[in-house]
């Protein structure tokens, strides 16, 4: 008679890691739901989302209008209630410890509020306040600051209202950088800026990475730019992340000279195609 067999219990080797990442996403999860006609409608924003980052790493989410980038970026400087999976900061769960992961991360957006009436100088000065930041550390470090971006000192006292979205834009950078995050979160810091604007910005990233031990998430639809600044790149195709590696492997994989063609290869689409009812449907976020 056979023996029965006895299966031996498959040990799974637990990861030591002397550090947590940076950035730990396992099957995140978003759904959006909102009432249309009768009914209510269901958007799955994020399906099961899974990366990791390394400190000091920089990443750029691609994906097209609806993808999910903003979601996530979001959902991570705790914005949004997630609806499944798990994410930690440097070790901090998301979605437990809020209080934590805000001091650790900064996000960057178009939709940066600022006081309208009050100049650049004066927004900075009440972000630093608001971060615990003394008088005599801010008095030095906003001017140094705002010249780091690339902001005219001429302009600094005039009201936010009077400048220009690549202005604001800057003062938004400048503010996430004040506090040294730890944790960047820059959600299409250069879309809508003029050429100039746009490189000195790209440039300020790239300061950043050398200057300071910042980790950056980067969602963009600029391809040349995330090549040029991420050391991986992922992309967010309708919520599900699709990859998440060096450009070099991204090309070699879909055996692709450019980003877009890997994206075609990717997605069976060209990137600027078929921008759909997404756009149409989108929201306004209160
Ligand atoms: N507050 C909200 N209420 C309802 N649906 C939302 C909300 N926010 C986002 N969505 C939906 O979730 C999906 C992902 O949106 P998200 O803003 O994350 O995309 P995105 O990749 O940032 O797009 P874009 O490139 O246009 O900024 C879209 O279908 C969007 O319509
Ligand atoms: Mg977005």
């Amino acid at each position: 008679m056979q023996e029965p067999s006895v299966q031996e219990p498959t040990v799974q080797e637990p990861t030591v890691r002397e550090q947590p990442y940076a950035v730990e996403v396992r099957g995140l999860e978003k759904v959006f739901t909102r009432r249309k006609g009768l009914g209510r409608k269901r958007r799955v924003a994020l399906k099961g989302v899974t990366f990791t980052m390394e400190r000091g790493e920089c990443v750029a989410i691609l994906g097209q209008n609806g993808s999910g980038k903003s979601t996530l970026v979001r959902l991570l400087s705790t914005l949004l209630l997630h609806d499944g999976g798990d994410a930690w900061i440097f070790g901090r769960d998301v979605f437990k410890e809020e209080r934590a992961v805000r001091r650790l991360v900064n996000r960057v957006s178009v939709e940066a509020s600022f006081f309208k009436k009050m100049s650049a100088a004066e927004n900075l000065a009440y972000a630093a306040r608001f971060y615990g930041m003394g008088p005599r550390e801010t008095h030095a470090k906003i001017p140094e600051i705002l010249e780091r971006v690339g902001f005219p000192a001429g302009r600094r006292g005039e009201a936010m209202e009077n400048l220009s979205r690549g202005m604001q834009q800057k003062v938004a950078l400048a503010r996430a950088l004040l506090t040294s995050p730890v944790l960047l979160l820059l959600d299409e810091p250069t879309t809508g800026l003029d050429p100039r604007s746009k490189q000195e910005v790209q440039a300020f990233i790239r300061e950043i990475r050398l200057r300071h031990d910042s980790t950056i998430l980067l969602c963009t639809h600029d391809m040349h730019e995330a090549e040029d600044l991420a050391d991986r790149i992922g992309l967010l195709d309708r919520g599900e992340l699709l990859f998440l590696e060096p450009v070099a492997e991204v090309k070699e994989r879909y055996g692709a000279t450019t980003l877009e063609e890997a994206f075609f290869a990717a997605t069976g689409r060209t990137y600027e195609d078929e921008q759909t009812e997404e756009d149409e449907e989108r929201e306004v976020f209160a």
